[in-house]
């Protein structure tokens, strides 16, 4: 696996249920999304469940998203230490009817930790390929 190369994972449309007072989508949401996404990611890479979310980098809302919009999160494996690893999340928003724009609506960082069956730290294994 190359760290520059973004991929696919999960999709998601904003229904009304989805939004806040202010009718954006809540932003509580869109992390849980986010979060669930870098989830199946890390677990597809490391190949196993038990992995934890130990931290969420800063988080910013860069623009808002709107009822009916499609969202896109792609992921990407950013850094690899012996326990933890750190994967990029990136979400995308679109207009169906409007495919040309899409929006980068937030980008954060999740550091995931292998856990063993006592919940402790353990070693993952996983190399990341030169780019
Ligand atoms: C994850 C957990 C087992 C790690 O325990 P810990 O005492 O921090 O363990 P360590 O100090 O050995 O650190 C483990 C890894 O996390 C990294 N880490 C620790 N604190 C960190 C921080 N503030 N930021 C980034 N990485 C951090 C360490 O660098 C290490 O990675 P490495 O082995 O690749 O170098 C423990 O914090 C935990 O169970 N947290 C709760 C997880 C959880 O419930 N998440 C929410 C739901 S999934």
């Amino acid at each position: 696996m190359n760290n520059n190369v973004y991929q696919r994972v999960t999709s998601h449309l904003v229904l009304s249920a989805h939004l806040n007072a202010a009718s954006n989508l809540f932003g509580g949401l869109l992390v849980q999304w986010a979060d669930e996404c870098a989830g199946i990611f890390v677990m597809e890479v490391l190949k196993t469940h038990h992995v934890v979310t130990k931290k969420i980098s800063e988080v910013l809302f860069n623009e808002p998203a709107k009822l009916g919009d499609v969202l896109e999160f792609l992921c990407r494996v950013k850094a690899v230490g012996m326990t933890s690893i750190t994967v990029e999340c990136v979400t995308r928003a679109k207009q169906i009817d409007r495919e040309d724009r899409l929006r980068t609506i937030l980008n954060c960082d999740f550091v995931f930790v292998k856990i063993d069956k006592f919940g402790r730290p353990a070693h993952h294994q996983f190399v990341l390929e030169e780019s």
